[in-house]
């Protein structure tokens, strides 16, 4: 196992209900600015029940954050959280309006030119204000780790950043919540949970069992409900499962000690700057082509994943790895997602300036590192 410092502040509170709990969580002094994205909540009674909850508190609103937030609605915020002088950022949503909150809390205190440059150069964060969540929608993990993606629409980039300034305080968790997502979105918080859980765990044996198992756990945990959330839509114990099945996935736990290999997102993230891909639906396309392309080198832990996670028995090790992958695209489809470019109705030459724009970065991918330009465009011809 390798080294590893391990940090978590977020306090989760979890189940039917536990948003009227928001007053323990605040204290009066505290200005709040409750941000949330396209409506959703106000159509499910989540914002009824967060304005309920805070009577008494100083409250400003900020809504309209978009899927994939903008840094431009983000620099919106700032500057009224400026104005306002507001002190605490409290994310009503999904991971977008949470990973906005997150950029603005730093922003905010950004002592530089462009707080752009946090993200396109990872420019240091020393401070942020204080934020916490409530999440509707099971999928990023961001409701517990210190991680924001965000768009610039004019640039067609979006990148991520990470500060330990920016996990949430809170996080509160209210399966009841995600009983009004489409199944679109349920199919994306899957998936997005899945490959999540993936790119920590399908690299290189560390002898790191316990975190190998929680992996597993995680991922049979998703194939068993997933599927269940789509048929029995209102059952409430598979959505409280999938909700925490999707935090642990991504709080940063089961990594801890591991190699990690984040090209698929890495990737991904391209897809939707260039052409508004949902995320996940970015993940499942990219995700089986990484395997495909990588299994030389991580033939040990697919096996590993075919065996203990979908019982695969094949003694023949390509062929068991064959097996394995085409497990998991049947997964992917049947939770409803695409799995190719062409179910996007998109070929790699469409999307080949992610090629360029990778190149642009200069970075090399997956766990050694074996993954720049030239093979990006291969793992984009295995997508098509
Ligand atoms: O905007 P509203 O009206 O709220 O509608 C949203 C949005 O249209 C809707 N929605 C959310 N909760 C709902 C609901 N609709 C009905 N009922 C509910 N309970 O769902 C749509 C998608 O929401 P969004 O927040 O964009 O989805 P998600 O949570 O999947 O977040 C995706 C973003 O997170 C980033 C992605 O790149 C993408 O920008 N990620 C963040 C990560 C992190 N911070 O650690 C890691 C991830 O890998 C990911 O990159
Ligand atoms: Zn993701």
């Amino acid at each position: 196992m390798q080294n590893f410092n391990y940090y978590n502040p977020t306090r989760v509170l979890f189940g039917r209900g536990m948003i009227s709990k928001l007053p323990r969580l605040l204290t009066q002094d505290q200005k709040i600015l409750v941000a949330y994205g396209g409506g959703s909540i106000k159509q499910n009674g989540v914002y009824d029940q967060v304005m309920s909850a805070l009577e008494g508190f100083t409250v400003v609103e900020f809504g309209g954050i978009e899927a994939n937030p903008q840094y431009q609605t983000c620099m919106r915020a700032v500057d009224l959280v400026r104005q306002e002088k507001i002190n605490f950022l409290l994310s009503v949503g999904g991971g977008s309006v949470l990973d906005a909150i997150k950029f603005i809390a730093a922003a905010v205190h950004f002592k530089g030119e462009e707080p752009w440059d946090i993200l396109a150069r990872n420019a240091g964060i020393t401070s942020a204000l204080p934020l916490g969540c409530v999440l509707t929608l099971p999928a990023t993990g961001s409701e517990s780790n210190s991680n924001a993606v965000i768009s610039r629409a004019e640039t067609g980039e979006k990148l991520a950043f990470s500060s330990k300034h920016v996990f949430p305080a809170f996080a509160v968790l209210d399966p009841t919540t995600t009983f009004s997502l489409p199944e679109r979105q349920i199919t994306n918080g899957v998936v997005d949970a899945f490959v999540h859980v993936m790119e920590q765990y399908l690299t290189y044996d560390v002898n790191a069992p316990l975190q190998d198992r929680f992996a597993e756990s995680i991922l049979q945990t998703l194939i068993e409900q997933g599927p269940l959330a789509i048929r029995t839509p209102q059952d409430y114990d598979v959505r409280a499962n999938i909700m925490w099945a999707a935090t642990m996935a991504l709080n940063t736990l089961i990594g801890q000690g591991v190699p990690q290999d984040w090209t698929t997102h890495q990737i991904g993230h391209e897809l939707t700057a260039l052409q508004g891909i949902d995320h996940a639906r970015t993940l499942a396309i990219i995700f089986p082509a990484v395997m495909k392309h990588q299994r030389q080198f991580k033939g040990d832990k697919i096996v590993r994943y075919g065996r203990r996670v979908w019982g695969i028995i094949e003694p023949e090790r390509e062929r068991a790895i064959d097996l394995t992958i085409a497990k998991t695209i049947e997964f992917f489809r049947q939770m409803g997602a695409p799995t190719c470019l062409a179910d996007v109705s998109l070929t790699p030459q469409d999307v080949w300036q992610a090629v360029a724009a990778h190149e642009k970065r200069g970075s090399r991918l997956g766990e050694g590192q074996r993954i720049g330009p030239k093979e990006i465009g291969e793992i984009l011809l295995l997508a098509a």
